[in-house]
């Protein structure tokens, strides 16, 4: 399964980078509008940073137009940054319409703001690079996230659909153990979750016995 991060914070992204285990970044308007990102030049040079240190990772850049010729016009300008840009496209009908013309014009995409199976499958045909169900959101609403990925996984296998199943909306180090079960292709997760994933405390308190220890050697 492939790490990547879910912020537009330069920051963060260099600290997942260093950790040796990033594989890409997905961002989306909210995250961009937290770091303070403004205006078109503002927008296309902060994923130019971001793509610089990912290297050779993926890194989502979300449409914010919602009119077929509108998404196209954006997602161009968006994947001329960088070849690893994946634009990344809402789940509505022109945004359908939209990947099927980017996937025809080798231009790869990230399929947004999926909810449910029906979602999936339309963006798999369409030929989505990647399909995001939101498994957080989802949890929050009283349904279960991780229900959904495993039922995606299993109908991508039985069809042969080649769509990467990106879980999004992660909101902790559980869920991502719980999406690679699931057989999620790539988890986008908050610093905070992949940080999550190292703790427990039996470590803590093994390591303190052995550094005590060290010290009698
Ligand atoms: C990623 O592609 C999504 O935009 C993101 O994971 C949404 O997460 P949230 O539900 O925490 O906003």
């Amino acid at each position: 399964m492939k790490f990547f991060i879910d912020t537009a914070n330069l920051a963060q992204i260099q600290e997942a980078h260093d950790l040796g285990i990033l594989d890409g970044v997905t961002t989306n308007p909210s995250l961009m509008a937290k770091e303070g990102i403004k205006g078109e030049a503002a927008i296309l040079q902060h994923y130019k940073s971001i793509c610089e240190i990912v290297g050779d990772g993926d890194v989502s850049a979300e449409v914010f137009s919602t009119d077929f010729a509108s998404i196209i016009e954006e997602g161009k300008k968006l994947a001329a940054i960088d070849s690893n840009i994946v634009v990344k496209v809402p789940m509505i009908k022109d945004g359908v319409k939209a990947i099927k013309w980017f996937t025809d014009n080798n231009i790869r995409t990230n399929c947004t703001l999926v909810f449910s199976a029906g979602q999936a499958i339309l963006a798999a045909k369409a030929g989505a690079t990647y399909v995001s169900p939101f498994i957080g959101r989802i949890d929050d609403s009283s349904w279960d996230g991780v229900e959904l990925i495993a039922q995606i996984a299993q109908i991508y296998s039985i069809q042969g659909f080649k769509t990467e199943i990106l879980a999004a909306s992660i909101r902790n180090a559980l869920h991502i153990v719980k999406c690679a079960e699931a057989g999620a292709d790539v988890c986008t997760c908050p610093l905070d979750s992949i940080l999550g994933l190292l703790k427990h405390p039996l470590t803590d308190i093994g390591l303190a016995k052995f550094l005590e220890d060290a010290k009698k050697m």
